[in-house]
């Protein structure tokens, strides 16, 4: 009958129950810890006597690994489980106290390794016994939960960051939109609530990350365009979520660079490459993500991405050196770097910037103003800056022969 509700119910608060579940697990022989994760399951754990009546200290040890009466809340909550140890693992990582995770891991570190080894298989065979649903089944539960429109804002945030978790191994990302997660997630981007539109575009960015597949999934729905858009938002943590998803999405991809510009992707990151009031890790990742986009038409030999090459834009980047942010400093230099290495880039157009008087001043800069605890790193900087400010003079000089 518990069984049968397990089923029936939503996945919610993983965490606790497998914090339980393994805790019982790597303490206990596994008849013991069978009955008593059961137990758990079956709605029990708030019984005491029912782990006590082992009559020995592990029932004990149970108790000591999960004090509080934590039971309850799992037997109020317990709605399934995790097809892989891996998933199962996240979900503990993800969802329980640091302080017990060490006080659990000092007790796994006096187990030896054919112990441990004898322990993931009892754990494997458990799940079985417990019938753990899939990490499939996890994401269509989720999925159903986005596609059901009266679902409470609470319940739909829950459902994207369970989705968050189940989406980073690239099985499960490439299963998504087999069961309509995309759509759901992407339509989720509009979502009125900006906590919401922010996990969603998480979410998206987790599933295209290194996987062209996925990507091209997304880029075929049309979401970049909404993407580009969140940029503009003025919300940090909205517009840093959706730079990256952004850049997952269209990293070593050319279908995506090139939806990027004509979705004017350009003019969002000009845009907040120039706003004086925007938090600067926006700007360093906006930077970061130019150089990257840098570095694949070096790599690949591709062109395209013409706003790369464009004065103004290179004019926006220049700029930046003039912040007093190491940092920032830093990666605009290697942005500069790549861009000057482009064949695209016109040395005239970094002259017309002043690259030159720009990069002296830095290096006053650099040696006058770090404070001592930033000796190193400006020294750092001040290496990079020299080796910009000699790309920039072989540059000059190649385009000067070119002219000639
Ligand atoms: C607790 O467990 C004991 C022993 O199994 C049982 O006799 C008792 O009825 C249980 N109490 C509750 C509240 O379930
Ligand atoms: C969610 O809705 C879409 C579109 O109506 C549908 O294709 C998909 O199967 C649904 N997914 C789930 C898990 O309910
Ligand atoms: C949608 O969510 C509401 C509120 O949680 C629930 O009552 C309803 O049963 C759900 N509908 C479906 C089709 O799951």
């Amino acid at each position: 009958m518990a069984m049968a509700r397990v089923h029936a119910k939503r996945s919610r608060h993983h965490g606790l129950l497998v914090v339980v579940v393994l805790s019982a697990i790597l303490l206990l022989p596994v008849a013991a810890a069978t009955a008593a994760a059961v137990a758990v399951a079956e709605g029990e754990g708030d019984n005491r006597s029912s782990l006590g009546a082992t009559g020995n200290e592990e029932g004990k040890m149970v108790s000591g690994a999960e004090p509080g009466g934590g039971g309850l809340v799992v037997e109020d909550e317990f709605a399934g489980g995790f097809g892989s140890l891996d998933s199962m693992l996240q979900w503990a990582i993800g969802n329980s106290d640091p302080e017990k995770l060490k006080e659990n891991a000092a007790d796994v570190q006096k187990l030896s390794t054919d112990e441990l080894l004898k322990r993931r298989m009892e754990i494997k065979e458990l799940m079985e016994k417990l019938k753990m649903p899939s990490d499939a089944d996890l994401m269509k539960i989720a999925i159903a939960d986005l596609n059901n429109s009266s679902i409470s804002l609470e319940d739909r945030q829950r459902a994207l960051q369970e989705l968050l978790v189940l989406v980073e191994p690239i099985d499960n990302a490439n299963d998504l939109d087999k069961v309509g997660g995309l759509v759901a997630v992407i339509k989720d981007l509009n979502n009125e609530n900006e906590e919401i539109r922010t996990t969603s575009a998480w979410v998206l960015g987790k599933a295209s990350q290194n996987n062209a597949f996925v990507q091209n999934q997304i880029l075929g729905y049309g979401a970049l365009a909404r993407l580009v858009k969140m940029g503009y938002a003025t919300s940090t943590e909205e517009v840093a979520k959706a730079l990256y998803a952004i850049s997952a999405l269209i990293r070593d991809n050319v279908n995506g660079q090139d939806a990027f510009c004509s979705e004017d992707g350009n003019a969002m990151l000009q845009y907040i490459l120039v706003s004086n009031n925007i938090d600067i890790r926006l700007q360093k990742k906006a930077v970061f993500l130019v150089t990257d986009l840098a570095d694949f038409q070096l790599n690949s030999g591709k062109s395209g991405l013409p706003f790369l090459s464009d004065r103004l834009f290179l004019k926006s980047l220049v700029a930046m050196l003039s912040r007093f942010d190491l940092d920032l400093q830093e990666k605009v230099l290697l942005a500069i770097k790549s861009l000057l290495k482009l064949p695209s880039t016109d040395a005239a157009d970094f002259e017309s910037c002043n690259l030159d008087s720009v990069l002296y001043r830095l290096g006053v800069q650099l040696e006058e103003l770090a404070s001592e605890e930033q000796k190193e790193y400006a020294g750092e900087v001040d290496d990079l800056r020299r080796e910009v400010q000699m790309l920039f003079q072989s540059k000059l000089r190649e385009g000067t022969r070119t002219a000639l």
